[in-house]
């Protein structure tokens, strides 16, 4: 197991065990902040500029001020440099609101192994269940003033989506709108195939993050003979889907086995997706 790191920007490279936030900052009294999780392969940050562009673009959203790209780029060179090339890794960037009052903006960059577990997902694929979101489906992003597919820190809704799902023995968990709609799992985004046709659902319309991982996939789709395309889907469509996967930067592509309890048919695309997105197999 190679050790975790961590460094911050301006201090640089710092002993595991060191303080980072203070006890003051809003990241951690408000959950203001956003986050980036990398994965880190061949000892390079995989997607590195589209992390950037999305951390860009929810900063504007909740009017965060970050630093440069050079100084964001020159902290994740930092803390990769020297990692072994065979091991892969999270790399996970954080901008943090800063102190209360008016600090700036706490920033700094972590780095560990990829956990067996995310690993072995790729292998074995994973068990979902829906779980009611209480909304519709395009109902945040009319809103107006609720800013919507930003990697916020403030991940509470997420952590109890995964409580629960531990509680109910599933791997994960995917997100239903109140009008019936599956939107996206509390890490992940959701993929299907219908024919040739690989399908997603449209963030700008429901509000879900724009995957980065999705997103490539997606744009590589003619390379494995299928074309692209965002749409609405139920959980019953699902169900009658050519393939359903989940996908994320660190776990990268994982099969969905079976959907509240029922098998999903196996599907053979499943080594030729992952072996476009190039994520290694345990
Ligand atoms: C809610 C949510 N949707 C989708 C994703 C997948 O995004 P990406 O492929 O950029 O990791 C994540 C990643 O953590 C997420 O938290």
């Amino acid at each position: 197991m190679v050790a975790s790191r961590i460094g911050v920007l301006g201090r640089g490279l710092l002993p595991a065990g060191e303080p980072v936030l203070r006890g003051d900052d809003l990241g951690v009294l408000r959950g203001d902040g956003l986050f980036e999780t990398m994965h880190l392969r061949g000892g390079r940050p995989w997607l590195r500029e589209q992390h950037l562009t999305r951390l860009r673009a929810g900063a504007a959203t909740v009017e965060l001020t970050l630093p440069a790209d050079a100084a964001l780029v020159e902290l994740l060179d930092g803390v990769a440099a020297g990692w072994p090339a065979e091991v892969e890794g999270a790399l996970r960037l954080v901008c943090t609101r800063g102190p209360a009052g008016g600090g700036p903006p706490t920033v700094y960059a972590t780095l560990s192994e990829v956990t067996p577990a995310a690993r072995q997902a790729r292998r074995d694929g994973v068990s979902v269940a829906t779980l009611s979101l209480g909304v519709p489906a395009e109902a945040r992003p009319e809103l107006g003033w609720l800013p919507v597919g930003i990697k916020s820190t403030s991940y509470g809704a997420s952590t109890a989506a995964r409580r629960w799902a531990a509680r109910v023995g599933v791997d994960d968990v995917l997100w239903v709108s109140s009008d019936g709609y599956a939107l996206e799992g509390p890490t992940a985004n959701v993929v299907w195939l219908d024919g040739d046709t690989l399908c997603t659902v449209p963030a700008r319309r429901t509000g879900i993050l724009p995957g980065t991982t999705v997103a490539w996939l997606l744009a590589h789709a003619p390379e494995v003979g299928c074309v692209a395309a965002e749409r609405m889907v139920t959980p019953a469509g699902l169900r009658d889907a050519d393939g359903v996967w989940l996908t994320s930067s660190v776990r990268g592509l994982v099969e969905v086995r079976t959907l509240d309890g029922e098998p999903l048919p196996r599907t053979l695309r499943t080594s030729a997706l992952q072996e476009l997105l190039a994520f290694p197999l345990p």
